[in-house]
C-alpha cells in the first residue's frame, strides 16, 4: 500500500496535548464508571445501603454538580477521540482492511473501542438524562425503572458495551503511555479480561436484584389495594 511520506505534519505539539487530554478524560471516566458500578451494585448488599450512598451524594450536591460534569467529560472525551475515528465509508473500509491485514489483537481492540463508543454515546446520554431528571435516586425508584418498559434490555445492552469499552480503554492507556510493555503485556491482558468478567458479573447480579425488587414491590402494592366490590 502506498504511503504519502511527504504528508505535512506541522502540529505535533498540539496533537500531543489533545492526545494527553483524551487520555486524561478517558482515565477520569474509567474511574467514574468503576465508582458508579460499585455504588449502584451496593443494592446487592441492601437497598438501604444504596439509598444511604445516594442520599450522601445528593445532600453534598455531588450528583447535581458532578452529574453534568460527567456528561461534559463524556462529550469532550468523544470529541477528542473523534479526531481519529474514520467517519467516511472509504476511511472505514481502509481501517477494516488494515485490521484484517495486521491480524493483531490490539488493532481489533481499537475497532471495538470505536464501535462501542458510538453506541455508548447515545445510550449513556439517554441514561444520564433520565436519571438526572428524576432525582432523588432511590433503590426502589431504580428497581421500578429497570423493570419497566424496555429498560432491562436497555441496561443488558449498555452494560457489556461500557464494561468492554472501559476495560479495553484502561488497557490501551497502559500500552500507549508505556506502563504496559512487551514483557508484561500478557499479564495485563489477563487483568483486562478479569476486570471485564468481574464487572459484568456484578452488573448482571445488580440488574437481577433490581428486577426481583420491582416484582416484590409490585406484589406488595397490589396486595395493599382494596378489593373491588363484586357486583
Ligand atoms: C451522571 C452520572 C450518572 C448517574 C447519577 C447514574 C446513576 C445510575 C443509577 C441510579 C442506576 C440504577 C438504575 C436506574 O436508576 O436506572 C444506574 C445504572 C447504570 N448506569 Fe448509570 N449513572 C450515571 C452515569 C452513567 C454513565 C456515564 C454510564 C455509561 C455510559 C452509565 C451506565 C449504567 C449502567 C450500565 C447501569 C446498569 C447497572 C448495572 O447493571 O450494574 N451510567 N446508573
Amino acid at each position: 500500500m502506498a504511503v504519502n511520506a511527504t504528508m505535512p505534519y506541522d502540529r505535533p505539539r498540539r496533537d500531543a496535548v489533545l492526545d494527553w487530554l483524551q487520555m486524561l478524560t478517558g482515565a477520569v471516566l474509567v474511574l467514574f464508571m468503576w465508582c458508579h458500578m460499585i455504588l449502584v451494585s451496593s443494592v446487592i448488599l441492601s437497598p438501604k445501603i444504596m439509598n444511604g450512598i445516594a442520599w450522601f451524594f445528593e445532600t453534598t450536591y455531588m450528583v447535581q454538580v458532578g452529574g453534568p460534569l460527567v456528561f461534559l467529560g463524556f462529550i469532550v472525551h468523544f470529541i477528542l477521540a473523534a479526531r481519529k475515528i474514520p467517519f467516511t465509508a472509504t476511511g472505514q473500509e481502509t481501517a477494516w482492511a488494515h485490521a484484517k491485514m495486521l491480524r493483531h489483537r490490539d488493532t481489533w481492540l481499537w475497532i471495538v473501542q470505536v464501535v462501542t463508543a458510538m453506541i455508548i454515546l447515545i445510550m449513556g446520554a439517554i441514561h444520564m438524562w433520565v436519571v438526572l431528571n428524576d432525582l432523588p435516586i432511590t433503590a426502589e425508584k431504580s428497581a421500578m425503572r429497570v423493570a419497566s418498559g424496555g429498560w432491562l434490555w436497555f441496561y443488558f445492552i449498555l452494560l457489556p458495551l461500557i464494561e468492554l469499552h472501559v476495560s479495553v480503554g484502561a488497557y490501551r492507556i497502559g500500552v500507549k503511555w508505556g506502563f504496559i510493555t512487551r514483557e508484561n503485556r500478557p499479564r495485563f491482558k489477563k487483568y483486562e479480561t478479569y476486570l471485564f468478567c468481574g464487572f459484568m458479573a456484578v452488573g448482571v447480579i445488580t440488574l437481577i436484584v433490581f428486577a426481583t425488587m420491582a416484582t416484590a414491590l409490585s406484589t406488595v402494592q397490589n396486595a395493599a389495594l382494596p378489593a373491588l366490590p363484586l357486583l
